[in-house]
């Protein structure tokens, strides 16, 4: 099957410019300023329009079974929410319960995933307990045919995913070892379940008393203690979610002193904020409860932003987790029974288009660098994703920078009731999807077919991980995996004639 994108801008991360575009078999095989049509071959016209690498959403929940629930957009409806919105890969995260073994969740996702998913996927994989026996599958599912390269503690959700410190560290510490990259959900969750208890007690039940319960400060010491952590454990960190001025501030201070760390701002913390908790309809600030928290701060998202711009943040992912408004007024007595989550993967790219390409922020290529590219080199799926270039997959958007819509829960492909961006207009959007070299969203329409996304193994080493130049000429500290010999330093001894 052969297509032709013919009269577009191409836009990788490093370089824009007119080119057509001719695929085969699933793979970008030419390009070059023109290219002609041969008889019956499909053509795309995307004059005046951007020809991107489809994006990459590195952080999705499909499915998850949380709080007592399930997550409703599962891998299908999930998927399809992502190509009508210009992201043909996502990672999803194999979370196993207390105690199970790596190897029984793994087989239990790739089963959910498999069969449903419409464009690629690849696997990132929680460590929710620990043993030598945890150890040890980590290092089994990061050989091939596994295809896991990260590996995700949790230092919340006390009692259900949450990890001690101690366990934290021993983890990065084989995470070094396999050449894998450790992520982190950071807030103190010791803390956040007193103020949880307390906040009940005193009789605050409602959606407000989730963010009262973890205020910034409780993501920037978890955020902090992690780089910490990981940097005395020289493993690579990757900081999920970074929802507050203090957590990525935390990253940059760890960055400045070489450490390779990662920072993850999502779609809904940068285009909406924590007011939503103080709605007076209940059910409306309960939609927007997740964790950490929308921005305590009506100044962060666009400082996230700005982060993103600067390169103190690095890539863009939402945390696609969904629960309808049934699911959600489970809370309705308890905000600590309100499951947590909110959508995203539909919105993420013409969203971040709207407030960093649109306002000014960035430019196009940093937008694909932020939506794609970075998501690829970091999980070392790169060339193959994040760029249009021959002997690529063909994961293509032919994007449209002069068009708008309005989002809403009426029009969007997610399994829920409401749209936590419902009503907001933005501008990019995408025309036409591309999954290997299969057309997956034209005109307004889905052309998908579940099951037809493959799995996309990732394996550890990656470059732009351990490497110690990044291939934007950027120096990256390496991460030392041999220590060397401590050498104990003696303090100034003060001065007795002061
Ligand atoms: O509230 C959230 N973020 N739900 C999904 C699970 C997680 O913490 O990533
Ligand atoms: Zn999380
Ligand atoms: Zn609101
Ligand atoms: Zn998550």
């Amino acid at each position: 099957m052969s297509l032709l994108i013919k009269n577009g801008t191409i836009v990788n991360d490093d370089a824009m410019f007119k080119s057509d575009v001719l695929v085969h078999d699933g793979k970008i095989v030419e390009i070059a300023p023109s290219i002609d049509p041969t008889p019956g071959l499909e053509v795309v016209d995307a004059t005046d329009r951007f020809v991107i690498p489809g994006g990459i959403d590195p952080h999705t929940h499909m499915q998850l079974p949380f709080m007592g629930e399930v997550a409703k957009d599962d891998f299908h409806r999930g998927t399809e929410a992502a190509v009508a919105g210009g992201t043909t890969m996502i990672i999803d995260f194999v979370i196993p319960t207390k105690g199970e073994s790596l190897l029984v969740a793994y087989d239990r996702w790739r089963g959910w995933a498999d069969p449903k998913v419409v464009c690629d996927y690849g696997l990132s994989m929680a460590i929710t307990s620990w043993g030598q026996e945890i150890a040890k599958e980590m290092e089994m599912v990061t050989k091939a045919d596994y295809g896991i390269n990260s590996f995700k503690f949790f230092l919340a959700y006390a009692g259900v995913f949450m990890v001690r410190d101690e366990e934290f560290y021993q983890g990065m510490l084989q995470c070094a070892k396999l050449r894998a990259l450790a992520r982190v959900h950071a807030e103190n969750g010791a803390v956040i379940a007193e103020r949880c208890e307390h906040l009940l007690s005193s009789g605050i039940t409602g959606p407000e008393g989730h963010t009262q319960s973890r205020p910034e400060e409780l993501e920037a010491e978890a955020t902090f203690r992690a780089c910490t952590m990981a940097s005395q454990a020289n493993c690579p960190l990757y900081v999920v979610h970074v929802m507050s001025k203090g957590a990525a501030a935390a990253i940059a201070h760890h960055r400045k002193k070489g450490a390779v760390v990662f920072g993850e701002p999502i779609a809904a913390g940068l285009a909406t904020d924590g007011s939503h908790y103080y709605n007076e309809d209940w059910l409306h600030a309960a939609r927007y409860v997740m964790s950490p928290p929308l921005s305590r701060d009506p100044s962060t998202p666009n400082a996230l932003m700005k982060l993103l711009a600067a390169g103190e943040l690095h890539l863009t992912a939402t945390d696609n987790c969904t629960f309808d408004c049934h699911q959600k007024s489970l809370g309705k007595d308890d905000f600590t029974k309100i499951p947590n989550g909110v959508n995203g993967v539909e919105d993420r790219m013409s969203v971040v288009w709207d407030k960093g390409v649109h306002a000014g922020i960035i430019d196009p290529m940093k937008f694909v660098a932020v939506t794609s590219t970075m998501a690829a080199k970091i999980f070392n799926c790169y060339p193959r994703k994040g760029r249009i270039a021959v002997g690529s997959d063909a994961d293509i958007v032919v994007w449209n920078a002069n068009a708008t819509r309005t989002i809403s829960k009426d029009t969007h492909h997610h399994a829920i009731d409401f749209n936590i961006f419902e009503g907001m207009q933005v501008h990019g959007v995408p025309e036409t999807t591309i999954c290997r070299g299969r057309i997956v969203w034209a005109d307004g329409q889905l052309r998908t077919v579940q099951g037809a996304g493959r799995f996309v193994p990732l394996p550890p080493d990656s470059q732009i991980v351990f490497s110690a130049v990044d291939n934007r000429g950027k120096a990256l500290e390496p991460v030392k995996v041999e220590r060397a010999p401590y050498v104990a330093t003696t303090l100034e001894a003060p001065d007795a004639n002061a």
